[in-house]
């Protein structure tokens, strides 16, 4: 019989399981069939890789989105929107107060580049980091294709609004939009517009309901109307959120169908501040100083609101803006 795997000493990561290494400044990534191993100066920290490919999606997918991604409560980044922190432990006071945050700052582009490589070479086939769990198959195991079609969808982001001229075109059958099968009840109608003479081009509706129920992804607010800097982001969610979003200005939520709970906690320390739970025609502002996850036990439709403004960041960090938009 043979000892040579109890007293195998080969690091879980370092095999060669077809999967690429990648670096960026002090950083270096690595995944093994269930992990990834995100290695700093500190020591090395450790993710599901589902949940990290997820996370990372959405980081990619949005351009580093508003203020901070938080993968899970150690690894992130920071918008700095033309440069990006990536850090570990900044928003954990544990990290902090035993000196192990960690935290480099890189040009957009070069961030992006890395976290494209990483998104693409770690994605096996049938894995669709954007699915809801139930709708995809496992990224687990050594490196068995790609699914380069699923990490490169663009986000949707309308110039004015989905279906004008020249702009985001409707989802439908015919363009592989099929009905998601928890909204198979949600009515396809579409809105009579009746316009007064002269103002044709100025009015314009759609189905917002029948096109979110044609989404295929989850948790990836798109722009679907902009005016100025007031832009709708409506998305579908199922499961987890898989960032921890910390806010840099306040954002809006209406809960259009189903239900959303929230874990909302305090932006830099990570402390619990309160549970919010929407239901349908809930509308709630989290603040501009809060962290946020959102679980959603089915499959279900929220509008972000968005405000585009990026003077804002520095209004509310120099206190000019109180972190939240109303007083009752
Ligand atoms: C948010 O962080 O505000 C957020 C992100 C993704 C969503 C919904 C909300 O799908
Ligand atoms: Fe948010």
């Amino acid at each position: 019989m043979s000892t040579a795997r109890i007293l195998n000493d080969t690091p879980a990561t370092g095999r060669d399981l077809g999967y690429q290494t990648f670096s960026i400044g002090k950083f270096r990534f690595e995944r093994d069939e269930y992990f990834a191993h995100i290695y700093f100066p500190y020591g090395r920290h450790i993710m599901p890789i589902a949940e990290f490919l997820r996370a990372l999606m959405r980081d990619v997918a949005w351009g580093f989105f508003y203020g901070t991604v938080n993968f899970d409560g150690v690894l992130g980044t920071v918008n700095h929107y033309g440069t990006v922190d990536l850090f570990m432990g900044l928003c954990n006071p544990g990290y902090r107060n035993a000196g192990r945050a960690f935290l480099e700052t890189f040009e957009t582009k070069d961030i992006k580049a890395v976290f494209e490589g990483i998104l693409d070479d770690w994605t096996v086939e049938g894995f669709d980091p954007f699915a809801a769990p139930d709708e995809t198959g496992l990224p687990y195991g050594p490196k068995h294709g790609n699914n380069s079609r699923a990490v490169q969808r663009q986000r949707v982001v309308a110039k004015r609004m989905v279906g004008l001229p020249g702009d985001v075109g409707y989802r439908t059958d015919a363009n592989g939009y099929t009905v998601n099968r928890q909204f198979l009840d949600v009515s396809q109608d579409t809105p009579e517009v009746h316009a007064e003479p002269g103002f044709e081009s100025e009015v314009h509706a759609f189905n917002l309901f029948g096109y979110l129920s044609r989404s295929d992804v989850t948790w990836n607010p798109s722009v679907c109307s902009a005016v100025k800097d007031s832009l709708m982001c409506p998305t579908t969610e199922e499961y987890i959120l898989p960032i921890i979003h910390g806010n840099d200005r306040v954002e809006w939520f209406v809960q259009a169908c189903d239900e959303i709970i929230w874990d909302i906690e305090d932006g830099s320390t990570g402390n619990p501040r309160a549970k919010v739970v929407m239901k349908a025609g809930d509308v709630a502002a989290m603040p501009a100083d809060i962290r946020h996850r959102g679980y959603s036990p089915k499959r279900s439709m929220l509008l972000v609101w968005e405000n585009n403004d990026n003077s804002l960041p520095d209004k509310y960090r120099r206190g000019e803006l109180k972190p939240y938009p109303v007083e009752f």
